[in-house]
């Protein structure tokens, strides 16, 4: 199964990097808990992860940070992880804390294997609502506005709206007028 996360890696210079990933659960060769994350090159989590092979992966409610991070609002709160050298989300219902344990490269998206090696709640999960799996299949659109037919995208975002519409609270509206924004920017640069 893939989960939509946001992991979090350690930059360079130290700070936190916060990027929307999907997230692959996997049994390793001696039977314990992995993950496999495939990031398409070039990315900065990438980079991060082969300079400092650690990650935290952090399970959100509050959708604004996937259309955040995709639309230049990556700076979210965030605190220390208790077993790896990373940071994690402040606001996470729960969080893991994962170091890479082998590396498939390739030219186009290298496959990171990494092993659980802690996991903790913060705080209860509230829920599924179909507006926040909006924002996050919206949010995927957005990523992909480079490679996708602009017909294609109008149409799915049209579906998307409708559970939009009918189940959204502030957070997924006001994360939804981001990406929205994104999709208006990307069409003025076709129309140019
Ligand atoms: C829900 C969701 C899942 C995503 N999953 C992936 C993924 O598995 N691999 C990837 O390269 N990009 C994925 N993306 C797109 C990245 O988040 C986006 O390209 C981002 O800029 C990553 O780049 P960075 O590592 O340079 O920060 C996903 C985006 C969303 C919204």
């Amino acid at each position: 199964m893939i989960r939509e996360t946001l992991v979090v890696t350690r930059r360079a210079d130290g700070g936190a990097h916060l990027a929307p990933m999907g997230a692959q659960s996997v049994i390793l060769p001696d039977g314990a808990e992995g993950v496999l994350l495939q990031p398409f090159r070039p990315s900065a989590t990438l980079e991060n992860l082969q300079r400092w092979p650690c990650a935290t992966l952090n399970h959100v409610d509050d959708v604004r940070l996937f259309a955040g991070c995709l639309t230049g609002r990556r700076e979210w709160p965030t605190c220390e992880a208790r077993r790896i050298a990373c940071a994690r989300l402040a606001c996470a219902l729960a969080h893991e804390e994962l170091e890479v344990e082998r590396v498939e490269d390739d030219p186009q998206r290298p496959r990171f294997f990494l092993r659980l090696l802690a996991r903790a709640n913060h705080a209860p999960f509230p829920g599924f609502n179909r507006a926040k799996a909006a924002v996050i299949e919206a949010a995927i659109l957005v990523s992909r506005l480079h490679l996708l037919p602009p017909d294609k995208v109008a149409r799915e975002l049209d579906a998307l709206r409708i559970a939009l519409d009918k189940t959204a609270g502030a957070e997924e509206e006001e994360a939804w007028g981001w990406l929205m924004e994104a999709v208006a920017r990307h069409r003025e640069k076709l129309r140019a």
